[in-house]
């Protein structure tokens, strides 16, 4: 099996011609062919050939042929005389189609030499720059190369790229052009991107590629005036959560607006790995908060928030599992609302959910639990103001959120409050990531159980008689294997 090579052979690049020379060494058709394309692209073009072939003769000599312009405005100079290095100075590029194996090296060692990029038509070995098959459509231009390996795949890929892209191609590229100072005098540069791929997706472009030009123009000009009294200026925002840390539990919606997002600020519990979702050019901004140490005030989020969506950016917001559970989402909603952006709350696994299920505890059991309570186990002045006679009740499961730091302040309270000290906890760490700890006891020892464990991660405490229940492993079943027969 031959394996694709993954280092790129060539660069591209777009090379300006206008104004510059070039040297075709030759004078038959696959020079031709070369003269033609390099006067496409504006240049000059010297041609130095021994005997020159009776096409380009007819097409350079006859008054009206093909190059009747370009001999008038000089840009196409036929010399009947051997080539010669001297040239090779004044010249952008070369090259060699002469078809003479001999001339050609020579050619290809001389324009080395002399620093200049060489082209040596059908000798890939002795090129410094080759040609791509090119898909032109007015401003659009589209280089296809395969390294030289076959120009006829090249021609093909062409073809078929030929067939999908609209004939209007290049109208709809002027038009931009002729928009775009205007466009960059009304939006700030995120707004500016995010018209544009509204533009290319939207109604005005069609309208162009289907021929409609004035009544597209008109569109245009009403939309941007628009934008200048401030009706199209506003982004949205996107409150979406992430889930417990696994991406695979991300939900479809979530990744759809990652993939679309300008701007995304995010949370200290969103990974690497969820944050490989996000589209690449999106700008990221870290708003992390841990218990200790704030780094950005949740007023300053807010403002981060407002300050992208009125540039006209599509901001998310990337919260650990679902921005309403304890994720403080509803300030966030409010903050953006109050500002007539829109706003999107896109819900996630909550981290009791995430991990229960890893650790195949149900929350709720016809036998065992007949409710369950999410409580945080930290307050704003650090101690939980909580409802501890409630808590203790029998018959229900507790699930409690950053209660790492208050653990043996907890079971105090639980069993001061009536319930059993035998009853069952489940401590689960960075529950659904790869590095998730579950461990198990009773209320009694719950903080020596964190302590002897090492639980200094993210975890969640499960306190009732479904914690007793469940599995050490993941939760997480592989893809079995294929067996190949
Ligand atoms: C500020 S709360 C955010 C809760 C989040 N909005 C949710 O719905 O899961 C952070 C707490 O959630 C819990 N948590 C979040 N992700 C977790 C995970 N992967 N494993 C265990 N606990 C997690 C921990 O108790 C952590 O201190």
């Amino acid at each position: 099996m031959t394996e694709p090579d993954n280092k790129m052979k060539y660069f591209p690049l777009f090379l300006k011609l206008a104004e510059q020379t070039c040297l075709v060494v030759g004078g038959g058709t696959m020079a031709l062919s070369k003269v033609r394309l390099l006067l496409k692209a504006g240049a000059t073009v010297h041609v130095a050939a021994a005997e020159i072939g009776s096409e380009l003769h007819e097409e350079a000599g006859a008054e009206g042929g093909c190059f009747a312009d370009e001999l008038k405005e000089n840009r196409l100079v036929v010399n009947a005389a051997r080539f010669d290095p001297q040239e090779l100075s004044s010249c952008t590029l070369v090259v060699a189609a002469s078809g003479d194996p001999a001339l050609d090296a020579r050619v290809a060692q001389a324009a080395r030499e002399a620093g200049k990029p060489v082209n040596v038509v059908d000798r890939t070995d002795l090129c410094t720059f080759i040609m791509p098959a090119i898909v032109h459509r007015g401003d659009v231009i589209i280089g296809i190369s395969t390294s030289g390996a076959s120009p006829v795949l090249a021609r093909n890929i062409r073809a078929q790229i030929e067939s999908i892209l609209p004939a209007r191609l290049g109208a709809l590229s002027a038009f931009a052009r002729s928009f775009r100072q205007a466009v960059k005098a009304t939006f700030a540069w995120d707004g500016r991107k995010r018209f544009w791929e509204r533009f290319f997706d939207g109604p005005i472009a069609a309208d162009v590629l289907a021929g409609r030009e004035a009544m597209a123009r008109e569109k245009m000009v009403s939309q941007i005036n628009r934008a200048n009294v401030g009706a199209a200026h506003r982004g949205c925002v996107h409150i979406v959560g992430a889930g417990p840390g696994d991406p695979d539990l991300l939900t479809l919606r979530a990744v759809q607006v990652m993939r679309d997002a300008d701007v995304v600020l995010y949370d200290n519990l969103i990974g690497p790995r969820i944050l490989d979702y996000v589209r690449r050019d999106a700008k990221r901004i870290y708003v992390g908060k841990t218990r200790a140490r704030h780094s950005r005030t949740q007023n300053e989020i807010n403002a981060l928030l407002v300050h992208y969506a009125m540039t006209g950016a599509r901001v998310v917001r990337l919260k650990g599992g679902d921005p309403f559970v304890f994720g403080r989402g509803g300030e966030e909603v409010e903050a953006v609302r109050t500002q007539e952006i829109a706003v999107e709350v896109v819900p996630g696994i909550t981290a009791a959910a995430g991990c229960a299920a890893t650790a195949q505890i149900p929350l709720t059991h016809r036998d065992h639990a007949n409710a369950v309570t999410f409580v945080t186990g930290h307050g704003s002045a650090g101690e939980p103001d909580l409802d501890w006679a409630a808590l203790a009740r029998r018959n229900q499961t507790l699930a409690i959120y950053m209660g790492a730091a208050n653990a043996a302040l907890i079971s105090q309270k639980l069993i001061s409050h009536g319930l059993d000290g035998k009853t069952s906890v489940a401590v689960i760490e960075n529950g659904t990531l790869p590095e998730q700890k579950t461990v198990r006891g009773s209320l009694t020892a719950l903080s020596d159980l964190m302590r002897d464990n090492d639980i200094l991660g993210p975890a969640m405490l499960v306190i009732g008689d479904v914690a007793a229940l469940g599995s050490q492993s993941s939760g997480r079943l592989h893809r079995p294997q294929r067996r190949v027969a």
